[in-house]
């Protein structure tokens, strides 16, 4: 089984940037970690700050991976191109955001990407991309962890 993670702008900064509200882990090292942790799928990772290059990836995705965890940033709040991206492609997409984007601005408060998905999970720091996984696995019965 393949799953793959997406993680939309300024993500590549996770561990720098605001680490009061990020953390002070690198994305790479968690991801390195999740690998260990789910041996028995196979994992990709995939980061842009581009709009275009996420829907891109969105497309390919479809038949080749089994369902997309994705962190769209601040596209979020802001993309009916993503939103359109994730209906037209056939594989689970669940949505993750580290924060929890209800706490903060209310501008967070309105996912745009939200209804398309199959579920949202927000808040659990670098874990929420690690619920994100477990939501794919038991959707499909085969938590192997
Ligand atoms: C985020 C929350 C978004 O509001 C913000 O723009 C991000 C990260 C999160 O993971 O908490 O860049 O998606």
């Amino acid at each position: 089984m393949k799953l793959l993670i997406i993680n939309g702008p300024n993500l590549n900064l996770l561990g720098k940037r605001e680490p009061t509200i990020y953390g002070n882990q690198n994305f790479i090292q968690y991801y390195e970690q999740l690998k260990t942790d789910f041996k028995n799928i196979e994992l990709d990772y995939f980061q842009s700050n581009h709009e275009g290059e996420l829907i891109d990836k969105i497309h390919d995705a479809d038949v080749k991976y089994a369902g997309i965890v994705l962190n769209a940033a601040a596209y979020t709040h802001t993309s009916v191109a993503i939103a359109d991206a994730i209906s037209a492609v056939n594989i689970p997409v669940v949505e993750v955001h580290i924060s929890n984007i209800f706490k903060r601005e209310e501008f967070r408060h309105v996912s745009r990407i939200a209804p398309f998905c199959k579920g949202s999970i927000s808040g659990f720091g670098l874990d929420s991309y690690r619920l994100g996984i477990l939501s794919l696995l038991t959707e499909r019965e085969e938590i192997q962890t």
